[in-house]
């Protein structure tokens, strides 16, 4: 039996004890991390979310029936101790906080025992990621995880302040919603009093950030939790947290200002790094054209240059050809990679055709002047050399070529440039370059719906000079729409929003939508903006992302404390589950028989 803490209270956290406590009674509880016996002593490691202490139990302190139970500890066991902080008496430690002092116990109690764990709760453990998820509750134990999730805490309390210094009120929204018009699919769940219809869990609380300006809640925050039913990869879950934010009476140089502040705020309060104002603002089409990316990664060079008019007569039709259709030829270069095997060139190559293009072509510049290349034998010298030229490639440079339509063209060398910058270690990683990515386009063509769909979402604001174009050619409408990138990953993304019919009802025009499907999905907002609505701008962050990246975590997954694998399932509690037949009868459900034989399988 284990014994009880009554009139035990634990008097500081391990870690917390120093050397100028020598001398003073302690109480402590947490687990044991390690224990070992030495002749006639005994240590144990003792270890909380603080840190480690090392504990000493001698027979002459501690008594016979003490030193005993000493004996029996094993990893993980919970314990509580009372003793005296002392220096030392061997080795000081230098890699431990507590390594010049120990506690002599005068009084040992075991709270709790525990079995041997499936891995050793230490840092940096190498082991199968699987296990790992499926004794979460473990593997939280582990002192590098608990750094992250105690770190977040910390970035959370520090956004919280800073919104509420700047006059922003926090106010929590529903849960159970109607569709909200981000671009994933939905979360849906059942109504038991009304069978047959759905609730949304939101993707965001776009409307209701909307809806709290139109009722006069100038500057709203919130830490929300969003459900996204897509595709997950390192930087994606199904289930993550934004920091929400809307200002009425605000355009997007209000909230990009604030927002500036608002990192540096955290950055320094957090990590002691002193964020350079104003972040740099770089338009869309700027952004595609150097780095192929709409969240370019500034940490590095390599950006792509356009050859298109190089090369529009040239002799290799897959150049000639893709700029005939519409398209364009770019590089990039991989400066002093020349004598990269003919193996890694052909991996780079596959790796691009997974990305989408048909083919990669390569020039590289010889030492002696020769030419190494997929294409030259289609080329005169001189249409060889006016590329050279062009790119301004030297002696020992690598060039690659993609041909095709735009988007093709800057998705493959977009994601090229990436691999080659890791894979030729020119990305400082100590860096943290932000950047403002604004201008998007209005809309993206869709080929999965056959129509173009708002690219933000359907409430943000055509650049004013753009309107225009909405009545004839929509799809070249640059939006109010801002992203804010970190080292090539997305932070953040918000808009200026429509506030007024007239635009709203052309922008649904835009996207397809007639004005009864448009009240059909969103007349309450569309109501509620008849009312008296001010001009309103926000913007959310990925608050997952934004610690992965202060913490330099390789994974979303390690700055949550409970996340989900890439189907989307959690493998300590084995979600989502089958349910009761009951269940789903009282919520009007069945399973169809295609279900049940993929559960099966
Ligand atoms: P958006 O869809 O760009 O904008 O989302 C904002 C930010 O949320 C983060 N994010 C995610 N993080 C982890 N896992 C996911 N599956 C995931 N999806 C998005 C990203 C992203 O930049 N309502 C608008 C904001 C606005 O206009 O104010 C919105 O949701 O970091
Ligand atoms: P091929 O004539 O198809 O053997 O192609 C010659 C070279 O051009 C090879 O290196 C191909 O990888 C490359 N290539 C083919 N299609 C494209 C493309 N669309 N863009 C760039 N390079 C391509």
């Amino acid at each position: 039996m284990a014994d009880s803490m009554s009139g035990m209270k634990r008097s500081h956290r391990c870690a917390e004890v120093t050397a100028q406590m020598a001398g003073q009674t302690v109480t402590l509880m947490g687990w044991v991390n390690k224990r070992r016996n030495l002749g006639s002593l005994i240590f144990v490691d003792l270890r909380d979310r603080s840190g480690l202490i090392q504990l000493v139990f001698d027979e002459d302190t501690i008594g016979t029936a003490g030193y005993e139970k000493a004996g029996t500890l094993r990893n993980e066991f919970v314990i509580a101790v009372n003793g005296t902080v002392q220096p030392r008496e061997g080795a000081v430690n230098e890699n431990l906080a507590t390594g010049s002092i120990e506690i002599k116990v005068q009084e040992l109690r075991i709270l709790s025992e525990a079995l041997t764990p499936p891995f050793h709760i230490e840092e940096g453990i190498q082991t199968k990621d699987e296990l790992r998820l499926k004794y979460r509750y473990l593997d939280l134990r582990r002192p590098d995880l608990q750094k992250m999730i105690m770190f977040r805490s910390k970035v959370t309390k520090s956004i919280r302040d800073f919104m509420y210094s700047e006059g922003f009120l926090e106010i929590e929204t529903p849960m159970l919603c109607k569709s909200t018009p981000e671009g994933a699919r939905d979360y849906l769940v059942p109504s038991r009093v009304h069978p047959g219809n759905f609730y949304a869990l939101p993707q965001s609380p776009q409307i209701y950030k909307q809806l709290l300006m139109c009722s006069g809640y100038d500057r709203y925050f919130q830490l929300a939790r969003c459900f996204r039913d897509e595709d997950l990869r390192a930087d994606r879950q199904p289930e993550f947290t934004q920091v929400d934010m809307e200002f009425s009476f605000a355009d997007q140089n209000t909230v990009m200002e604030l927002n500036e502040r608002l990192i540096a705020h955290v950055w320094k309060d957090c990590l002691g790094i002193d964020v350079k104002l104003p972040i740099p603002r770089m338009t869309w089409q700027e952004a595609m054209d150097r780095y192929g990316s709409d969240k370019p990664d500034t940490r590095f060079g390599m950006e792509l240059i356009n050859i298109s008019d190089v090369v529009k007569d040239c002799g290799f039709s897959v150049f000639k050809s893709a700029i005939e259709n519409g398209g364009s030829v770019r590089c990039i270069n991989a400066q002093g990679q020349v004598e990269m095997p003919r193996k890694k060139i052909d991996a780079l190559v596959e790796y691009v055709k997974g990305q989408g293009a048909k083919g990669l072509a390569y020039l590289g510049l010889n030492a002696d002047g020769t030419y190494k290349s997929s294409f030259a034998k289609f080329m005169t010298q001189d249409e060889i050399k006016a590329i050279v030229e062009k790119t301004g490639a030297k002696i020992g440079d690598l060039l690659f070529f993609a041909a095709d339509t735009d988007k093709t063209v800057f998705a493959s060398l977009g994601a090229l440039r990436l691999h080659l910058g890791d894979m030729m270690g020119i990305i400082d990683k100590d860096k943290f370059n932000f950047l403002w990515v604004t201008e998007f386009p209005l809309l993206e063509y869709s080929e999965e719906q056959g129509r173009y769909v708002a690219m933000h979402h359907p409430f943000t604001m055509p650049n004013e000079e753009d309107l225009p174009l909405l009545k004839t050619e929509p799809w070249k409408a640059r939006a109010n729409a801002y992203d804010i990138v970190l080292n090539g990953v997305e932070l953040g993304g918000g808009s200026e929003r429509i506030y007024n019919p007239e635009i709203q009802e052309q922008m649904f025009e835009a996207i397809g939508f007639t004005v009864e499907q448009a009240h059909e999905r969103f007349g309450f907002l569309l109501d509620a903006f008849k009312y008296g609505v001010p001009p309103h701008a926000g913007l959310a962050y990925g608050l997952d992302r934004v610690v992965m990246l202060m913490t330099g975590a390789e994974s979303i997954r390690d700055v949550i404390a409970f996340p989900k694998v890439k189907d989307a399932s959690c493998l300590m509690t084995g979600a989502p589950g089958e349910v009761d037949d009951k269940q789903l009868e009282e919520l009007a459900l069945a399973i169809t028989a295609a279900a049940d034989s993929e559960v099966s399988q």
